[in-house]
């Protein structure tokens, strides 16, 4: 996965331990909050993306609160993680105990995160790692200082180093005043975390076993404990509800566009344009008000896309245009066209200078080169060679009510408007088929398939059917002559085409 997020040094570490089994109450949902997304990510893959970027010799998720959920997510985007489980929660300290229970053997640094802190960056940890080992500190917290510190431990300073951390429920006036907070986020020396979680008592305001009391410890011990202060403050910001969730989107998607700018994405309106962090875009693509990109999509150089579009995987070829159009798991091709108002479906495959056009949806359907499908139809299970044009509302009738069947289309064939292909079938290569025909039988190449009856007309039906109405008083007005541009276009094609294709 790909994040914004810049890459330092690497650092190897002996585990890290990432705490994820608190309630999460604050979302009401059905979901557990972890598995919230964030730029099409859940936020736990990115707490266990910076967690490998310090190379954790075991990286231990524990897990509590609708752990099945968890679980299941973790075994499929990081089936690397040991799962240690946390029965009930105790604390933060007693959430680190049950980690630690999972690792055979301590050896290297143990750091400590959290899951729902989707900001923070494998950079971020490495610093603090390479903090920890230069001051040669026994517990390394990161902190920052917030404008508002309401409901973060406080960090007690002594000189440069820590005393204490005192929680807000626990503080005095003269602690609730410090505005440097804890994150959360900590290295330390696995023998000071093993003998200090040892000693953690429970007298405190929630009865839990709070993982800052190791600070206590260590220092009682004689150990040094440091900070190592961020001013990214949004790297140590927790989600707890969803309009928490809703400020972290807009920010790491703030972030996601002007790494993209810098990159050389022209975006009109960042505000409206949604990006995933797995997206990949090339130099010169313009993207227009209102569009989102999902999922592994990738834009290749000069293509335009937007406004109001949405592509979900969809791979767009160099110098393509799509506009105001939903597109999901489907590969455009350079220079193709798309839209407006076009549905490109699962399997759709848009070959070099190809079209597809307004009210147009297809699926599974590969549209070859310079193949044209300008105007309200629906092609699906469908292999369509190139220069192929499809008339305004063709139909590609693949399904029975029971079996979905294909349909082929040869090089240069022509399909005539509001016509019905009834699959399976085979139109070979530059065959025609006349306007309106519903196809049942295959058209062999470079022959002509009408299917519908012949036209047939009553002379002066109106004047005996409707006499004295304003349709036989317009007859009446007019000779039997055809209008001017319909003869014109009649002599134009008289050349050309066919006495018995009309
Ligand atoms: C904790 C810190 C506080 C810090 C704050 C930063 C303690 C005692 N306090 O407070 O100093 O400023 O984080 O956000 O550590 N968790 C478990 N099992 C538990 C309890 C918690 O896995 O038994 C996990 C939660 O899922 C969460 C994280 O640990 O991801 C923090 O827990 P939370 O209860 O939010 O801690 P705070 O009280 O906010
Ligand atoms: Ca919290």
């Amino acid at each position: 996965m790909a994040t914004v997020q810049d890459e330092t040094g690497s650092a190897q570490v002996g585990a890290v331990i990432v705490l994820a089994a608190g309630a999460g109450t604050r979302m009401r949902s059905s979901k557990s909050k972890l598995l919230h997304e964030v730029a099409g990510h859940s936020m736990l893959s990115y707490a266990v993306n910076a967690a490998e970027e310090v190379q954790p010799r075991r990286l231990v998720v524990v897990v509590g609160h609708l752990r099945e959920q968890v679980t299941a997510h973790l075994n499929e985007v990081a089936p690397f993680c040991k799962i240690a489980v946390q029965e009930e929660q105790r604390g933060t300290g007693h959430a680190v105990q049950c980690g630690l229970a999972e690792i055979d053997k301590l050896e290297g640094e143990i750091v400590v995160t959290y899951g729902d802190v989707p900001m923070l960056s494998g950079g971020t940890l490495q610093q603090l790692v390479e903090a920890h080992r230069k001051n040669q500190n026994a517990i390394t917290v990161l902190t920052a200082e917030v404008p508002d510190p309401t409901g973060y431990g406080r960090i007690i300073r002594s000189g440069d180093t820590i005393a204490r951390i005192v929680e807000h429920r626990d503080a005095n006036p003269d602690e609730l005043a410090v505005k440097e907070i804890n994150s959360g986020i900590y290295v330390f020396a696995p023998d000071v975390l093993q003998a200090g979680l040892a000693e953690l008592k429970t007298d405190n305001s929630q009865g839990e076993l709070y993982l800052t009391d190791v600070i206590d410890y260590a220092n009682r011990v004689g150990k040094r404990v440091g900070a190592w202060v961020t001013d990214d403050l949004w790297q140590t910001e927790g989600v707890n509800d969803r309009v928490q969730l809703a400020r972290m989107s807009a920010e790491m998607n703030r972030r996601i566009c002007e790494k993209w700018m810098r990159a050389g994405v022209t975006i009109i309106d960042p505000n409206t344009t949604w990006i995933d962090a797995d997206v990949d875009l090339a130099e010169d693509v313009t993207l227009y008000p209102g569009t989102h990109l999902h999922g592994a999509t990738s834009v290749a150089t000069g293509a335009v896309i937007g406004p109001d579009t949405t592509l979900e995987n969809v791979e767009v070829g160099a110098g393509a245009r799509v506009l105001k159009s939903h597109c999901s798991l489907a590969v455009i091709g350079p220079n193709a066209n798309v839209g407006p108002f076009s549905y490109l479906r699962p399997g759709t495959e848009l070959f070099e200078g190809g079209k597809i056009g307004a009210f147009v949806e297809t699926k599974n359907a590969k549209i070859g080169k310079e193949s044209k499908i300008p105007h309200l139809t629906y092609c699906g299970d469908a292999v369509i060679e190139e220069g192929v044009n499809i008339g305004a509302g063709t139909i590609f009738a693949n399904y029975d009510g029971t079996n979905k069947s294909k349909t082929h289309i040869g090089a240069q064939a022509f399909v005539g408007s509001n016509s019905v292909l009834v699959a399976p079938i085979d139109i070979a290569a530059g065959a025609f088929i006349a306007a309106g025909s519903a196809v049942t039988e295959d058209v062999p190449a470079g022959s002509l398939g009408v299917a519908r009856a012949r036209q047939h007309v009553s002379k002066d039906w109106v004047k005996k059917h409707r006499p004295a109405s304003k349709a036989a008083s317009a007859a009446e007005s007019v000779s039997d002559m055809v209008h001017p541009d319909v003869q014109e276009s009649r002599e134009k094609l008289t050349a050309t085409k066919p006495e018995e294709y009309k």
